[in-house]
């Protein structure tokens, strides 16, 4: 089984070597973004593997079924990437990684609550230049606060069970309930009320035509003041140029992101030898109270041991036609 992967880094490699110990599958591995510019390129293999910024458009989509590809693989959870409209028009199955690690997300967007409030990251520096003052280091206790937590899936249901235990009160807004966190203490509200009474608003829904931009001009306004956003989820449930006017403002107590709506052409790649030409993205680094990390929220051993395994099974159980009706890895 031939595979072509997209927007490889060497740990990808390692990690699905080492599940290739049958040598079953023929890996051809690309550092670069799947898009129209390299499509052309994809030659005799069965599937192509992609991550969150590969482009799998239209025209991509149509290139790849004109050259008999049979599976577009994402070795991750979201698949707001792929045009699964034009996929199914053209008879090729799309799959994902559903779960594969929600605690790795979940503990991730703890260590840059704590971060962002306890600021670590900076005491970790002045120590280590001998500046021992406390002087713009306070922070405030999780206990007692309100955590507003928006999707209560995989990620969010470990997100407020690790919020639990540090004592905090859990405000939840999702298309679903989930009984479990229900009869564990987490209430259910409306979002406007959420937006009301979170002291931590954290995001862990899908990003959809729906809820692009959710947190925007309106929303940041109807929220308390001081209050701390997490988004560990996707950039564009943010409108950035909104969230740096609560900034300035003080509206926004601290932003801590994982993710970024114009990620892209930016996030896992060494540029610190170029000129960044996003400007909104250099506003946001500039502002002290603003913490941010380049999609690494899932990056744990364990979280990509599962998706090379999971991936791997997907494009087995595809081409040998073994997917069964109401598979959750399977988007078509
Ligand atoms: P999930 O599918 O288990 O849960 C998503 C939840 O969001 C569901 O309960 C769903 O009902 C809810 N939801 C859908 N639309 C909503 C809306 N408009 N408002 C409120 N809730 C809504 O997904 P999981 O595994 O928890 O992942 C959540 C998101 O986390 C993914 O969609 C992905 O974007 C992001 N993610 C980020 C990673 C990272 O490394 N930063 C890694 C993995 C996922």
């Amino acid at each position: 089984m031939k595979i072509a992967f997209f927007s490889t880094q060497p740990y990808d490699r390692l990690f699905f070597e080492r599940e290739n110990t049958a040598g079953k599958f023929n890996y051809q591995f690309y550092e670069t973004h799947l898009g129209p510019h390299i499509v052309r390129a994809v030659e005799r293999v069965d599937a192509v593997c992609v991550f969150v910024n590969d482009k799998v458009n239209r025209e991509v989509i149509a290139v790849l079924a004109e050259k008999g590809v049979r599976l577009i693989a994402l070795r991750c959870a979201g698949f707001n990437n792929v045009d699964l409209a034009a996929a199914k028009e053209y008879g090729i199955s799309v799959c994902r990684v559903p779960a594969y690690s929600p605690e790795a997300v979940a503990e991730h967007t703890v260590a840059m609550l704590l971060t962002l409030n306890r600021k670590t990251h900076k005491a970790y520096n002045r120590v280590r230049e001998q500046n021992f003052s406390l002087n713009g280091l306070l922070g405030f206790n999780l206990h007692g606060r309100t955590v507003g937590v928006v999707g209560t899936g995989k990620i969010g249901k470990a997100f407020c069970r690790i919020m639990r235990g540090f004592g905090c009160r859990l405000l939840a807004f999702d298309l679903y309930q989930d009984d479990e966190l229900v009869q564990e203490g987490l209430h259910y509200v409306p979002l406007d009320e959420l937006y009301r009474e979170a002291d931590i608003l954290s995001l862990h829904c899908p990003l959809t035509e729906d809820n692009k931009h959710m947190l925007n001009k309106q929303s940041l306004g109807r929220m308390k003041d001081g209050v701390i956003v997490l988004n560990t989820s996707r950039g564009g449930l943010i409108d950035t140029v909104a969230v740096i006017e609560a900034l300035k403002s003080r509206k926004l107590g601290g932003l801590a992101i994982d993710v970024y709506e114009q990620e892209e052409k930016i996030f896992f790649r060494d540029l610190s030898n170029t000129v960044i030409e996003d400007d909104t993205l250099q506003r946001l680094m500039s502002f002290p109270n603003v913490l941010i990390t380049a999609h690494q929220a899932f990056f744990t051993d364990e979280a990509l041991g599962q998706i090379a395994r999971t991936t791997l099974a997907n494009v087995e159980k595809n081409l040998q036609q073994q997917v069964r009706e109401g598979d959750p890895a399977f988007l078509l």
